[in-house]
């Protein structure tokens, strides 16, 4: 009988796109997943060290863990991901009931030292960046069945050094995957049920590949999965205000599967704290990208990132911000206090009043959501593209994306996921759209 593996994933879309593959490794030495915690033999930590409390979260995390296995025999304990990275061997040291420590550079290590612990029952920290071995090792491994909609990594790590951000020390100097091995994994997504490809990578648009003939952008990429037959949709994230190069632009003009939701994160509306965050981008730069593209296609929205209360955030900083908002009118985005992460450069710098930022942060999210419903209100009484991802459970409902990203829940039935339908949008709120599907109108095979 196969051993059980539970796994809780913590952080951004790329630590959901490491747990699907670490999942998938496993099972080469006889783990199979499991949604019950209580069944597993081994328990898998897949952390983030993006803002506060990241480390006692996951102590937090190991401690219910050790209570739930009381009195039973104890699963195997691995923390995977970014805390990982940053902390290493002080988890081994601290938290007893940990066994392995595993930073995202190492991913191909793992099943070796799993094999290993159960040998002799020695514990281990790997936290080496070996990035190209890492992906050679992971892309042999195949699943026979995908998600409607998928992510695939095609870069990670980031050498741009926001003064903020710990990304640059937990994932590593920037790297880019070879672009016929992401094609390849495209086409088996593509094969295996996949409609929609949601390119992922810390700094995706800096995506730069080169062989001996021929240098690879993000653009390329965009462009070669377009000619997949079957796939439907084509996105891609995190990007980079800096990185918005013409020939990506361009793709909003060449592609017809590439959607319509730009997320490119800005951080702050004013120049002189872009400057201290270290982002090396102007306000006028993101403004003038939006303007480029709304002119290819007026339906083409944006959305997000906000970081409120930087250090030296004075009022017309604040106000500036506000005022890009209202330009910009974003209809989904993140927005988070500023947190002083170890060994960041901000972190050192003065603290604005917690009081302060909190009431900044009220503000600047009564706004963003403010828009985020008023775009949602004004597909009411439309027809829309949906792609019917799965089944809600129990509710005899379905779950669907539109081109925006936007939740969209309909009645329908099984047959339905994996394809795009029109849906009469009858009801909305900030976070989700509520219709019936059209059937007089074409149901497209994605
Ligand atoms: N590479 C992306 C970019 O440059 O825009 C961002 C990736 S980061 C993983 C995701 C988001 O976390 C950032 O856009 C930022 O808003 C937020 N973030 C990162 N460090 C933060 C910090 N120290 N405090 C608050 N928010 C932070
Ligand atoms: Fe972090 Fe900046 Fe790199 Fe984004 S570009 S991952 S915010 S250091
Ligand atoms: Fe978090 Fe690491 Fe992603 S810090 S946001 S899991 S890159």
């Amino acid at each position: 009988m196969s051993k059980k593996v539970f796994v809780k994933t913590f952080g951004c879309q790329m630590n959901v796109y490491d747990s699907e593959k670490i999942v998938d490794a496993l099972k080469i030495i006889g783990y199979e997943k499991s949604e019950d915690l209580k069944k597993a033999d081994c328990f898998i930590l897949n952390t983030c060290h993006i803002r506060d409390k990241a480390k006692e979260k996951v102590y937090h995390e190991i401690g219910r863990v050790r209570e739930l296995f009381l009195n039973k025999n104890k699963p195997l304990v691995i923390v995977a991901g970014c805390v990982a990275q940053a902390e290493n061997n002080e988890m081994l040291k601290r938290e007893p009931y940990i066994d392995l420590v595993i930073g995202p550079q190492s991913y191909h290590k793992l099943n070796e030292s799993i094999l290993k612990f159960q040998k002799n029952k020695s514990k281990n920290e790997i936290t080496d960046f070996e990035t190209i071995e890492k992906f050679n090792y992971l892309s042999k491994i195949q699943n026979k069945k995908s998600k409607v909609s998928s992510f695939l990594t095609i870069q990670e790590g980031c050498d741009k050094f926001c003064h903020f951000c710990v990304v640059p020390y937990t994932r590593g100097p920037e790297y880019s995957r070879p672009y016929d091995q992401i094609i390849n994994e495209a086409e088996i997504l593509v094969r295996n049920g996949s409609k929609e490809i949601i390119l992922l990578g810390q700094n995706v648009n800096a995506y730069n590949y080169k062989n001996v003939n021929k240098e690879f952008r993000l653009s390329d990429l965009i462009m070669s999965l377009e000619k997949i037959d079957g796939l439907g949709r084509i996105r891609y994230t995190t990007s980079h205000p800096r990185d918005m190069t013409k020939d990506l632009l361009d793709c909003y003009k060449n592609s017809k599967k590439l959607m319509p939701l730009v997320h490119l994160p800005i951080q702050s509306g004013s120049n002189k704290i872009l400057k201290s965050m270290n982002r090396k981008h102007k306000v006028e730069d993101y403004i003038s990208v939006f303007n480029f593209l709304k002119e290819i296609n007026c339906q083409i929205e944006f959305s997000s990132d906000f970081i409120i209360g930087y250090p030296g955030e004075e009022i017309e900083d604040f106000e500036n911000t506000i005022k890009l908002i209202d330009r910009i009118k974003f209809i989904n985005s993140y927005s988070f206090i500023f947190s002083a992460r170890p060994g960041t450069t901000a972190s050192k710098l003065k603290r604005i009043d917690d009081k302060i930022t909190k009431n900044r942060l009220k503000i600047i999210q009564e706004k963003l959501f403010g828009y985020q419903k008023m775009k949602n209100k004004s597909l009411e009484n439309k027809y829309i593209d949906v792609l019917i991802e799965n089944e809600i459970k129990g509710q005899n409902k379905f779950f669907g994306r539109n081109e925006y990203m936007n939740s969209v829940i309909v009645e329908g039935n099984k047959n339905l996921i994996g394809k795009i339908v029109q849906v009469k949008i009858s009801k909305s709120n900030q976070n989700t759209l509520f219709g019936e599907i059209d059937r007089k109108k074409t149901i497209k095979a994605a």
